[in-house]
């Protein structure tokens, strides 16, 4: 399977009662694991999760930190982009040079590197001391 299809897989898992808009993703790790995670929607709704912080979550429990390449998936007229939350939480773990795809289940490709989506990204580099 490619990181598409694992995304597309895992989107049917999705719990999205609220806004009946399933998301899937997948993250290749730097060792080659594939780390999945759907969006997990609350009655509480800003308690909500989106599918990239449950594959982000799932990568750093099975201990990998390093992010090769990731794909998120969605039922939508246009590939739908990491929200600006997930965005700095790919970027924890993700360089700029990795590459972000954007996939629609009707077959629509989109991919993007985090300089991309990201850029002027706040890093730990800031907080050093002049
Ligand atoms: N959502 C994600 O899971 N990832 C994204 O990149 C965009 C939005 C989810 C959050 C919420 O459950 C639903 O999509 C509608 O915003």
């Amino acid at each position: 399977m490619d990181l598409v299809q694992h995304a597309s897989a895992v989107r049917l898992r999705a719990h999205a009662p609220y806004s009946g808009f399933q998301v899937g993703a997948a993250i290749r790790g730097a060792s080659g694991g594939v780390h999945l995670g759907c969006n997990v929607e609350n009655v509480a709704y800003p308690q909500g999760t989106c599918a990239e912080a449950g594959a982000i979550a799932a990568m750093v429990a099975a201990g990998e930190t390093r992010i090769a390449e990731v794909c998120v998936i969605a039922d939508s007229p246009a590939p739908v982009p990491p929200c600006g939350g997930c965005r700095q939480k790919l970027s924890e773990f993700a360089g700029p040079e990795v590459r972000v795809i954007m996939a629609t289940t009707r077959g629509k490709t989109l991919t993007m590197t985090m300089a991309e989506l990201l850029p002027g990204a706040f890093t730990a580099a800031h907080m050093e001391r002049p």
